[in-house]
């Protein structure tokens, strides 16, 4: 069968190169893809961005079915139109897609379900934010309602911060409609950890745990990103605190959307901090893979990627089973100078097939492409193309090996003006060693 991968960053990346993993499987189209989508074997790039054109495509190769990976094409529809179209899609409905694209959406959904996430009051009027934050005190934290591609959101320490940031949002309009309502919320102190489900509408398939580092630099420092390093599994999530995340959580979230007639279907992100006082509070929904995540869960997952997305389909998840490599795999994002603020594209990656001899093993890591393309001068040379560049990932036996042969091979790649954490994993390690 062929298929199509709606997307070009490392999320997708991982998931084509799954996906083509598969027997069933002759050939995965990636649209728009990057470099790494390019030079895989069994993949195909296509210059397709507008449903349509998607559709078009789909019904001409015979496409069995479409993979979403970002929001920006659920938000628009990609989902509805698809299934009006008669031709199968994973991904939720733009409808379903609200608990992510409106975070007071979320917000009332939540509160709705009795699923436990942070106290918080919206705000359309500048005035009444500001009073509300004189009330408050800090920390608090502000976020923009709408879809602000991780920069929406600013954790203030400061009652300076805190104003600044609601005038910024509300007052200058920096993230335009997707800040002219915010949401201001209670600040949750603990462990951010990041919980992924397929859903099929009533069931239920749990992925691999996994952590994120969302800040730029060492230490949990510097602005927000999408992420900047994740591995999988993390110590964090503990068969207890796994039950209790789909107790409270997850399955009021699949529950809730039925009862409101919306069923959810597609992967589900819950980012969620796990609180000093072992609370577990939702701090948002993502209705996609998570970005880095996606890239060390592909590469821990043995099981048919294609399968388990057939059954989501079919609704015969509580069907489906699935088996994870043992070891720990973590990956390291390379970003672009500038990153996140403002990327500069066009610098020339060099060391990407060197291989450090500890890794001669090529099922032991993967080098996925996030931001890449294969510059016009010199159809070998590859250029960064977007914020995040590479995400470098690799298997260890537990959380420090992977981490010491991620690096070695990261190490070994460079292009003008990158950007990595030196310490992705150290949560998780740290955490190890208390025990
Ligand atoms: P969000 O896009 O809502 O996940 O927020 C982006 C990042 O801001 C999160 O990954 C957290 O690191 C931080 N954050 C969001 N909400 C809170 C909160 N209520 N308390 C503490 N940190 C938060
Ligand atoms: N890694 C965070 C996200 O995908 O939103």
């Amino acid at each position: 069968m062929k298929l199509l991968v709606i997307g070009g960053g490392g999320r997708e990346h991982a998931l084509a190169w799954k996906l083509i993993q598969s027997p069933r499987v002759l050939k995965v189209f990636v649209a728009p893809g990057n470099a790494g989508t390019a030079q895989e074997h069994g993949l195909e790039n296509i210059p397709l961005t507008s449903t349509p054109d998607l559709i078009a495509f789909v019904k001409n190769e015979n496409i069995e079915f479409t993979v979403v990976g970002p929001e920006a094409p659920l938000a628009e529809g990609i989902v509805d139109a698809f299934h009006a179209a008669n031709l199968k899609i994973f991904g939720p409905t733009q409808q379903a897609a609200q608990l992510e694209i409106s975070k007071t959406y979320a917000k009332a959904f939540m509160q709705r379900h009795a699923i436990p996430t942070a106290d918080y009051a919206s705000f359309s009027d500048a005035k009444l934010a500001h009073g509300h934050i004189d009330n408050k005190g800090v920390p608090i934290v502000i976020k923009a309602n709408g879809l602000a591609a991780g920069k929406g959101v600013v954790v203030a320490t400061t009652i300076e911060e805190a104003h600044a940031a609601v005038d910024n949002l509300l007052v200058t309009k920096q993230h335009g409609g997707a800040g002219s309502e915010i949401i201001i919320e209670e600040f949750l102190e603990g462990v951010e950890i990041s919980f992924i489900v397929m859903a099929d509408g009533k069931n239920v398939l749990p992925l691999a745990t996994s952590q994120d580092h969302k800040r730029l630099l060492d230490g949990d420092q510097g602005p927000n990103t999408g992420g900047m390093g994740a591995y999988s599994p993390t110590p964090f999530i503990t068969p207890e605190i796994h039950a209790k995340i789909m107790r409270e959580v997850i399955d009021p979230v699949i529950q809730g959307m039925q009862h409101e007639a919306l069923s959810y279907t597609g992967f589900l992100y819950a980012g969620l901090m796990l609180t000093t006082d072992k609370q577990i509070k939702v701090l948002e929904f993502n209705c996609r893979m998570g970005d880095p995540e996606t890239q060390p869960i592909m590469l821990r997952l043995k099981s048919d990627l294609s399968i388990l997305i057939d059954h989501a389909l079919k609704g015969t998840l509580d069907n489906a089973e699935v088996n994870w490599d043992r070891r720990t795999a973590l990956g390291v994002i390379m970003a672009a100078y500038g990153y996140p603020e403002q990327p500069r594209k066009g610098d020339v990656i060099h060391g990407l097939t060197d291989r450090p001899p500890e890794l001669q093993d090529t099922n032991g890591f993967h080098i996925f492409h996030s931001g890449t393309s294969l510059s016009g001068n010199n159809s070998d040379e590859i250029v960064t193309a977007g914020g995040r560049v590479l995400c470098i990932t690799a298997f260890g036996d537990n959380i420090k090996l992977a981490q010491q042969n991620t690096y070695r091979l990261a190490n070994q790649i460079n292009f003008s003006g990158s950007q990595m954490r030196d310490d992705i994993g150290y949560h998780g390690i740290n955490y190890q060693q208390k025990q």
